[in-house]
């Protein structure tokens, strides 16, 4: 695994967990974890449960006793360790959004269509599809309870930058993060919005803002290891100013290829917002609405019923036959946050060990990395009306 800070943490709890919940074909064994700083990398591998630890990624792409690179860095490194792994026949697992820029997410999407050739495997780490709310909301979407899709509404809302003396964390500089909230959340609610309706987004009108311009640069300015703890959060900062090179909100319109219409709404100045990733989908027969704040719930209106029984039904995500929930506790015994990664993991290994393709694949991540290159052109024309790119996939069937 490379990087070890936020995500690091996330993908090692799921990693150390994956096999003692899951009855899976495959063990894992956590063998080397990659990060900058000596020391601080070591103290992770202690922490984190790894067998050993380097300041070199290079060493876990060169290394005979590895099968699977874990890619849990900033965007700005991504491409580069995943062409190295996929081309040293590892199979790679890399957070979202997949890339920095389309023509890295090309570059990895053709070389990860390469490697599946020789049965090696990637797969783009959008872990809010392992949600069982999120996977039950595709399952019932898919069998047709919803009719015909004629909504879908997302927002994702935080406020951890709200405070202006919020120093300058590599996710405010466009060489490091990509973009904004629109890469880092935005992705999110795109992925997914795709994933539960089986309909892709054609074409987008967007407008993006970045509030607050220049911020206090972090004490440690030079130093990852600074911007390591959560969304990047620092001790400190000097006295010295930078500019924020990306958005701070982005909000689109758009259509998608089954014939819905969509709003999204990304922002890191949601005030009171933590984390509030909501998606409701309206169909002709039906509604599903989800809130990652109350991730074990998912709320079904049902149009078919007779009328006189109509009304929103709070579905406890905690059945045995429910997504992902067989292997976790009894009915009402509710999951979090970290057991989205714990259910990727069980689907990656799954894929991996059997020679399955895991999804979302590097071509999914593509195809978000294309609507967000729509978004971003479409905000810098006033919100011209922006078709997004197909990806032009050149992967053998
Ligand atoms: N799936 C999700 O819900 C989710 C949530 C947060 C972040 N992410 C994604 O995960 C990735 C990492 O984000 P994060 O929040 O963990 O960031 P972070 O700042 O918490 O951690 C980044 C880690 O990468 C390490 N690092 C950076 N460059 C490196 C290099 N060249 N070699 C070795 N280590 C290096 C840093 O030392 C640090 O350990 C990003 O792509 C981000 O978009 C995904």
């Amino acid at each position: 695994m490379v990087g070890y800070a936020f995500m690091g943490a996330a993908h090692s709890q799921a990693w150390r967990t994956v096999n003692r919940v899951y009855d899976l074909p495959a063990r894992v064994r956590m063998s080397l974890v990659c990060g900058r700083d000596t020391a601080k990398v070591a103290d992770a591998a202690d922490r984190l449960g790894w067998e050993a630890h380097t300041t070199d990624w290079r060493r876990l792409v060169e290394s005979d006793e590895i099968d699977v690179v874990d890619i849990c860095t900033p965007g700005d490194s991504h491409a580069e360790i995943a062409l190295a792994a996929l081309a040293a026949g590892k199979h790679v697992l890399c957070e979202k959004p997949l890339a920095n820029t389309v023509a890295e997410a090309r570059a990895m999407a053709a070389a990860a269509a390469t490697a599946r050739a020789s049965g090696v495997r990637s797969m783009c780490g959008f872990n809010y599809r392992r949600v069982p709310a999120v996977a039950m909301m595709r399952r019932l979407i898919a069998e047709g309870r919803l009719g015909t899709i004629r909504h879908v509404r997302a927002a994702y809302l935080q406020d951890w930058i709200v405070d202006p003396q919020f120093p300058l964390v590599w996710r405010l500089q466009r060489d490091r993060a990509g973009s904004g909230a629109l890469g880092d959340i935005g992705a999110h609610i795109i992925d997914l919005t795709q994933f539960v309706t089986g309909q892709r987004i054609t074409g987008v009108s967007a407008v993006t803002e970045t509030f607050v311009k220049e911020r206090p640069l972090p004490a440690e300015s030079s130093g990852l290891a600074a911007q390591a703890a959560g969304n990047g959060a620092v001790d400190g900062h000097g006295p010295a100013t930078g500019t924020v090179t990306v958005d701070d909100a982005a909000v689109f319109v758009a259509r998608l290829d089954g014939g819905a219409l969509a709003t999204y709404e990304a922002s890191r100045f949601a005030t009171g917002r933590k984390n509030a990733l909501r998606v409701e989908i309206n169909g002709s027969l039906g509604t599903l609405a989800f809130d990652l704040e109350r991730l074990n719930e998912l709320e079904f209106y049902d149009a078919t019923r007779p009328a006189a029984e109509q009304g929103f039904t709070r579905i406890l995500m905690t059945e045995e036959d429910h997504p992902y929930m067989s292997a976790w506790w009894p009915p009402g015994h509710i999951i979090g946050y970290e057991h989205s990664f714990t259910h990727q993991m069980r689907d990656f290994v799954e894929a991996v060990a059997t020679g399955a393709d895991p999804a979302p694949s590097f071509t999914d991540g593509l195809q978000v990395q294309l609507v967000l290159d729509a978004v971003t052109r479409s905000a810098e024309l006033d919100s011209t009306w922006t078709d997004v790119e197909p990806t032009l996939e050149a992967v053998p069937a």
